[in-house]
């Protein structure tokens, strides 16, 4: 029987090409890599100006015979909206020339926003690999698919890999340069604190950018010690090897910044305890401020909502964690012994959460 009967034609190749887009969504991912891997956005950027074919060809110094392939992948990351193309006259000649855009601005090296150290370690195998045993872990006993493919933890995995410890603990540095655009505004989220303990803050990225717009704040970045050995404590900005499911030491505040997504409903109310326990100085005036992903489907747009998705599964295929709506986060709150809290949208696709007891 076709279970396709009543529907035309045209509606069933809408559907092949929906379903088509869907299966062939690594090919546009793998040409984002490789156009990270060539060093496209900083041809273009170092070019001064929008670049031909020929003018790229030239400065990827590749292979002569694979020339004729790069405008390929121009054209679909065009497409994707990396890229924009417009035709210029030279040499009494028209020629079309390629510009950057701020999706691929961001991919520029060694600006303070860019993001090429997070997508080169996105594409790392250990990540990619763990996610093609996503259909099978759902017939084994393994915590994670990452189990199933490394048969070990991530965190394990990390401690165990110099070479993707690095590239991972440099993807959060640049994801967290991109606070610079928006920690100004955020001032008032850290006035009246003396201490903060940054926990999971891995390499200290966002403690080294409001511990200097801050210098009467004390920020202590706990994170587990092959993560922190040999980082340089300053006046104001120390590192502490530890684990937070055993001790979180006493602060005004506690970050987390990145952290609750990548763990379990159980481990996040443990955490969130001790927590709650570290702030206890304070009083009721003392709080957790959390820096993750709210899932919004109802107000976010579609691309947004997108992205925190994608999210939701990485850390269901790498981690035991998981994005939450609100009324999860809330729950966890609660649980936790904290009374109420307050969410802005601050960060794109992450939020600010403030967490009182
Ligand atoms: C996704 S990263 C976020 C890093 C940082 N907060 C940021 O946003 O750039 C999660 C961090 O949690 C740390 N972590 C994982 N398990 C931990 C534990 N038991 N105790 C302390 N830190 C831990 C990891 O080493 C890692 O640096």
């Amino acid at each position: 029987m076709d279970m396709n009967q009543g529907h035309g034609a045209e509606e069933l190749f809408q559907a092949q090409s929906h379903l088509y887009n869907y299966t062939y969504n690594y090919i546009g991912s793998m040409c984002l890599k490789s156009a990270v891997h060539l060093g496209i956005p900083n041809i273009i950027h170092n070019h001064g100006k929008p670049i031909t074919i020929p003018q790229l060809v030239s400065a990827l110094k590749i292979q002569p015979t694979k020339s004729n392939h790069v405008y390929r992948i121009m054209r679909l990351l065009v497409h994707a909206g990396f890229f924009t193309t417009s035709k210029i006259v030279q040499d009494d000649k028209e020629e079309v020339v390629y510009d950057l855009t701020p999706s691929s601005r961001l991919l520029i090296k060694d600006n303070i926003t860019s993001l090429s150290p997070f997508v080169k370690a996105m594409f790392h195998p250990a990540l990619v690999h763990s996610s093609e045993f996503l259909g099978e872990w759902f017939h084994t006993n393994e915590v994670t698919p990452f189990h199933t493919a490394y048969g070990m933890s991530y965190w394990d995995y990390l401690s165990q890999n110099q070479e993707f410890n690095s590239l991972f603990n440099e993807a959060m540095i640049s994801d967290s340069g991109m606070m610079n655009l928006v920690i100004k505004d955020c001032k008032s989220v850290f006035e009246g604190l003396n201490s903060l303990v940054d926990v999971g803050g891995g390499k200290g990225a966002v403690g080294k950018i409001v511990s200097e717009a801050l210098p009467n704040l004390q920020w202590t970045v706990l994170d587990l010690p092959h993560v922190v050995e040999n980082l340089q404590n300053t006046n104001n900005l120390k590192f502490v090897g530890g684990d937070m499911f055993q001790s979180i030491p006493s602060a005004d505040a506690i970050l987390l910044k990145l952290v609750l997504h990548a763990f379990s409903d159980e481990d996040c109310v443990k955490v969130l305890k001790k927590c709650r326990e570290a702030i206890s100085i304070k009083g009721k005036e003392g709080k957790v401020i959390i820096i993750d992903i709210v899932i919004n489907e109802k107000n976010d747009n579609h691309e947004l909502v997108q992205s925190k998705l994608y999210f939701d599964v990485l850390m269901m295929v790498v981690v035991t964690g998981r994005e939450r709506e609100e009324h999860e986060w809330e729950k966890l709150f609660l649980e936790s012994g904290f009374s109420h809290y307050k969410i802005t949208p601050i960060f794109g696709m992450r939020s600010l959460i403030e967490v009182y007891p």
